[in-house]
């Protein structure tokens, strides 16, 4: 079955916006669970804008789900994986400027620092994940540096849904459709996300190889008005009817 991770930091933006102990993230956790999520993820940002450590300490004692740890190739990240060996740990490109991780990570031109900062993640028995777009090389990369996981990018295609720019969209859906494939032929697992929606997800939750889909934003936007439960619900039932 298709798997939904649940991306909780924007539960932490909004209660960072007033320096309050609510809304709470692992609160946010426990009802993604009741709800059908498979899993939680959470990025923790190299400047601590939504998610903080304290967040992790209490996801990690707190949480019965899996939880995929995002994060930039850092040292101090690193360290933090380690200490806290999460059941998967998703490597993400980051940059301060930007409101959200903006494209894939060069795996293809970084190949061997990230085969050296994976290995010890790996070994500490974190299946380890790289989010990247989905060109070949990177897909290529992602394998020969033993990366069990690939989480292919989805925000373009989203993007050029939203724009109502259809054949943009169409052949960002055909890369897409290969590039999960050929990850798939090489032995990866794969995931994807980023800007899902329940309009855009059922192309995405049809791709056969897909196993695992990560929604943050839209779901917490979307609990606003009916609910996290309601929206992680609806969610479940758009991925489960594309599969179909
Ligand atoms: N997957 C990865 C690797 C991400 O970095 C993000 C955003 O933090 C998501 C999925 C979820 O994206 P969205 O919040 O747009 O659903």
């Amino acid at each position: 079955m298709l798997r939904l991770g649940v991306n909780i930091d924007h539960v932490a933006t909004i209660r960072n916006a007033r320096g309050t102990p609510w809304p709470d993230p692992l609160r946010a956790a426990r009802i993604a669970e009741e709800a059908g999520a498979d899993g939680i993820t959470a990025h923790l940002r190299e400047d601590r804008r939504h998610i903080s450590d304290a967040d992790i300490d209490a996801l990690m004692a707190g949480l019965r789900l899996p939880l995929n740890l995002e994060m930039a190739a850092t040292p101090e990240m690193q360290r933090i994986a380690l200490r806290h060996r999460p059941h998967a740990v998703c490597i993400v490109p980051e940059k301060r400027e930007e409101r959200t991780t903006e494209g894939g990570l060069d795996v293809a031109g970084n190949e061997a620092m990230l085969a050296d900062f994976i290995a010890p993640l790996r070994e500490a028995g974190s299946r380890v994940s790289m989010f990247i777009g989905h060109e070949p090389a990177q897909i290529e990369a992602a394998a020969r540096i033993g990366a069990a996981v690939v989480e292919l990018h989805t925000g373009a295609y989203c993007d050029y849904d939203t724009e109502g720019r259809s054949e943009d969209r169409d052949a960002e859906l055909a890369g897409l459709r290969a590039g999960a494939a050929l990850a798939a032929s090489l032995g990866l697992e794969v995931h994807a996300g980023h800007g899902l929606t329940f309009d855009t997800v059922g192309p995405i939750a049809a791709l056969p190889q897909v196993a695992e889909l990560n929604i943050g934003h839209f779901l917490i936007a979307e609990s606003v008005f009916t609910g996290l439960g309601a929206a992680i619900r609806e969610m479940r039932r758009c991925m489960d009817e594309a599969r179909r």
